[in-house]
């Protein structure tokens, strides 16, 4: 479709101008041409009636001769008689002398002569059909009173100029004709050179469009084209990157899943075998499922804020807060793990008040998502600091770890969704993406750090709300419970 309709509006808007533009050169070229050899034949025939006019005035003066004798003579030798007829005229146009010795049957023919008559510069002219022929008549009238000559008129077919005249006519809608075909050719060359490429670029997006993201285009020309090849290569290689990282995430997300259903089937298990007789395991059992449980539904959380995030409709409920209160929740849930991992969790908290507005459950969860990496990518014997601080008007918490760290190259694509730097250790790779996009909304910054080897230190800052904020948000919740 491309080829057709490309070379369609080529034909239309530049080769249709180009056939004009030289069709409208041929023409003017031909009517000068024919132009020029008319009036050549022209000025040759008028210089001969001129001289033949000086003659004549000559023998008009002589009186030692008889003028009209000297007059035949001089047309009956006429030179040139092969080539045009001289004739000389009297009167209404009658036919004194011709040097072809035939009176011509066509008076119609003497235009000329009667255009002499009257003419200012007494010459006559007059170019057309007589009998088979075109011919041209240059009559010029002489003033030789009483002599019985009034004019001298030379007739000569247009035969051979005609056919001169058609001669490089054609020789120039030849030209014409070479011209525009190099134009088809190198404009074709041109028009394929654009059509071709565009016709694969389209049938690799096609196929790229329908999944297969392994397919390149070749770089042929650095132009355009090859700007274009480039972009949709770079696009292929996105869109594969992406593939695979939503099909990594679907996976880790299984296995995610997976873990905590087959603690809680297990210990499900071991409790119905015991019917309840061991009363320590019975308990035992009841807080593992119930943290498991728990730890299962903040993961569907967090894939629905996921979710909710992506389509833009990730809602905060905000209302004064104390986030240094979530934080020391979010630090009392993982102390258990921490210890069973045997990683100390040191908790600095200051004593502070920072009140800020914001989404209760969301801030909690930014906090337990950042401190479950830290616990997650460290060691045995490592230590996470999580501390909590107001450094210039804001709340500062940081959680710091001794743990794996993140390579440099790592470090800014960490808070992308799907990305794992590590993918030995459990995750979906979408809980940075979340958090970020979760402070980012309360006006606050999270900012990763980190040693590959030494340790991360994760930053997250909040602006404290201003005391007239908080007394008007205290008074709107007073008026709200009369
Ligand atoms: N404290 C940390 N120490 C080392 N690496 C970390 C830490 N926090 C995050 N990362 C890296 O950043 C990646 C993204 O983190 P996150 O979005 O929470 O995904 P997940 O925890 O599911 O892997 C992690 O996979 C990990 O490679
Ligand atoms: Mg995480």
């Amino acid at each position: 479709m491309a080829i057709k309709r490309i070379t369609r509006r080529w034909l239309f808007n530049s080769f249709g101008v180009i056939v004009v533009i030289i069709l409208v050169i041929e023409v003017a070229a031909g009517l000068g041409i024919s132009n020029y050899y008319y009036n050549s034949v022209r000025q040759a025939l008028l210089s001969r009636a001129d001289s033949a006019g000086v003659v004549f005035a000559r023998y008009a003066e002589d009186k030692t001769q008889d003028f009209q004798t000297q007059v035949r003579d001089y047309v009956t030798s006429f030179p040139a008689k092969d080539k045009m007829e001289m004739m000389v005229l009297a009167g209404e146009g009658e036919i004194l002398y011709t040097s072809s010795g035939f009176e011509p049957d066509d008076k119609a023919t003497l235009d000329d002569y009667r255009a002499a008559l009257v003419s200012q510069d007494r010459s006559g002219y007059f170019v057309g059909r007589m009998g088979q022929e075109r011919v041209m008549a240059v009559t010029m009238a002489l003033s030789l009173p009483g002599s019985g000559v009034s004019a001298v008129r030379f007739l000569v077919s247009l035969t051979h100029v005609d056919r001169q005249i058609a001669w490089v006519i054609s020789g120039l809608v030849l030209l014409g004709c070479v011209i525009l075909l190099l134009v088809l050719f190198s404009s074709s060359y041109f028009i394929n050179s654009i059509v071709n490429p565009v016709g694969e670029v389209g049938e690799t997006a096609r196929r790229i469009a329908q999944g297969d993201f392994r397919a390149r285009l070749a770089k042929k020309n650095d132009d355009e084209i090859g700007e274009l090849c480039d972009i949709i290569n770079y696009m292929a290689e996105e869109l594969g990157v992406a593939e695979t990282m939503k099909n990594d995430f679907i996976s880790s997300v299984s296995h995610e899943l997976r873990t905590p259903l087959t603690a809680i089937q297990g210990w499900g298990e071991t409790i119905l075998s015991d019917e309840g007789e061991d009363k320590e395991t019975l308990q035992k059992g009841m807080k593992v499922i119930i943290s498991e449980t728990d730890r299962l539904s903040s993961m569907v959380e967090e894939l629905l804020d996921f979710s909710r995030m992506q389509s833009g409709r990730l809602k905060l409920i905000l209302s004064r807060m104390d986030p240094v209160a979530e934080l020391s929740e979010a630090v009392i849930m993982y102390t258990e793990r921490a210890k069973r991992d045997g990683i100390t969790l040191v908790y600095e908290e200051g004593d502070i008040y920072a009140p800020i507005r914001g989404d209760k459950n969301k801030i909690r969860q930014v906090f337990v998502n950042v401190i479950d990496n830290a616990i997650k990518y460290s060691d045995h014997g490592g230590t996470v600091t999580v501390s909590a601080e107001i450094l210039s008007g804001k709340l500062v918490i940081t959680v710091t770890d001794t743990g794996i760290g993140i390579r440099e190259d790592d470090l800014d694509k960490i808070k992308t969704k799907f990305f794992k730097a590590n993918s030995t250790r459990r995750g979906s790779g979408i809980g940075l993406a979340v958090a970020d996009e979760i402070i980012t909304r309360h006006n606050g910054t999270l900012e990763v750090d980190s040693r590959y080897g030494e340790g991360t230190a994760v930053t997250i800052t909040l602006p404290i709300m201003k005391k007239q904020d908080e007394l008007a948000e205290i008074d709107d919740a007073g008026e709200g419970t009369p």
